[in-house]
């Protein structure tokens, strides 16, 4: 299959590039690029990745392509907030406007990635695709319109497929620590502590990276029939635990590492978990491989290896918000987050 997956370049193309080519996939990319600083490992991979913006798209960008698999977004709910109008012009106006060329340009199936945070506060009890949604912040809410109108979009030529991604976790070529799981094992590796931000009650549903790749790899390969027009909630229900249960099984992963006093007046307002039985009923080759523990284990030893330092965590190199003001500081992005002259890898300007 031909695939273009957009945001090729961050925390979750890095890997998906690597795992669709390792399935025989004929990849290519497409990413503006932001976070170049934080790539960690060359990337030996064969797949033509352009650097360019989503929202430049023409039709004859998407030609000679059978699926888009569309990450590119600014992407958690800080960025998000940033400068909202343009989290909707990027993660739902663009998101919506790709789906309509890749359609034009007769492309057959589109992954959105979506997030459950788009169920904002609701953890009564796991949840299934079908239940309400309560998107609190700029992030969610875009996902959320971009689902509803690139569902639109689907007839019997254009299948899109929505993946309510779970928080990812593990190592990545292009790494974040702006993830709870790797922010905090971050912390135990290089000051043998952690700390929760506030009281640590709210759940969250966790996903490795790696699995997470493997669900939109099993949506491109099943038949039509299967993920036509559907939304499905990726990461497995077991790994949903509150903030205070991550930070514990860090302790326990970390020798020496020990949790320190909370905040415990602050409260998240966001919690929710999910249900994984619809995504593991319609494609039952499907097989989550990793837990929580394995991740931490795996980032204690990719730390390791890159060196991680106490000045990495205060550094603006793995967190997304922190680089993009950085580059908006120093003039290389402006206020619509376009490439300013001279900046642009593509050569582009706004
Ligand atoms: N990482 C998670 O925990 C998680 C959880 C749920 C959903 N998701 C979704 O998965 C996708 C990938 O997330 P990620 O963790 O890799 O984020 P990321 O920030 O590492 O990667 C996003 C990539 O998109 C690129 N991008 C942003 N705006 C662009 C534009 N206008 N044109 C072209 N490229 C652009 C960035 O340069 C970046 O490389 C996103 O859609 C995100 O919302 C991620």
């Amino acid at each position: 299959m031909r695939v273009l997956v957009t945001g090729s370049a961050g925390y979750v193309g890095a890997v998906l590039v690597r795992s669709l080519e390792l399935s025989g996939h004929d990849v290519a990319g497409v990413d503006t690029q932001f976070f170049r600083d934080a790539l960690v490992a060359d990337e030996k991979s064969g797949a033509r990745v352009r650097p360019g913006d989503v929202r430049r798209f023409e039709v004859s960008d998407l030609r000679d392509v059978d699926a888009v698999v569309d990450l590119a977004a600014l992407c958690n709910d800080p960025l998000g907030g940033l400068n909202p109008s343009v989290t909707f012009e990027v993660n739902h106006l663009a998101a919506v406007r790709t789906a309509r060329l890749a359609r034009q340009a007769g492309v057959s199936r589109f992954v959105f990635s979506s997030s459950c945070s788009i169920y904002g506060l609701n953890s009564r009890h796991p949840l299934t695709e079908s239940d309400p949604v309560r998107p609190l912040t700029p992030y969610a809410e875009a996902k959320h319109l971009a689902e509803q109108d690139i569902a639109r979009l689907a007839d019997g030529d254009f299948s899109p497929t929505f993946l309510r991604n779970a928080t990812a976790y593990g190592p990545s070529p292009s790494f974040r620590l702006d993830l709870v799981v790797n922010y905090q094992t971050a912390l135990a590796v290089t000051r043998k502590e952690v700390r929760l931000r506030d009281d640590g009650l709210a759940w969250r549903p966790f996903v490795h990276v790696e699995d997470l790749c493997a669900a939109v790899r099993a949506v491109l390969e099943a038949s039509r029939e299967i993920v036509h027009n559907q939304v499905f909630n990726v990461g497995p229900s077991e790994d949903c635990h509150r903030i205070r249960e991550i930070a514990e099984l860090v302790v326990a992963g970390v020798p020496g590492a020990e949790l320190k006093a909370t905040k415990e007046a602050q409260h998240d307002a966001r919690s929710y978990r999910i249900d994984d039985a619809k995504i593991r009923q319609a494609i039952p080759g499907l097989i989550w491989r990793k837990r929580v523990p394995n991740g931490i284990s795996e980032l204690v030893d990719f730390y390791q290896s890159i060196g991680l330092s106490e000045e990495d965590l205060a550094s603006t190199r793995f967190d997304r918000l922190a680089t993009v003001i950085g580059h908006q500081r120093a003039g290389r992005l402006n206020s619509r987050l376009y490439w300013a002259a001279g900046c642009d890898p593509s050569g582009n300007h706004s």
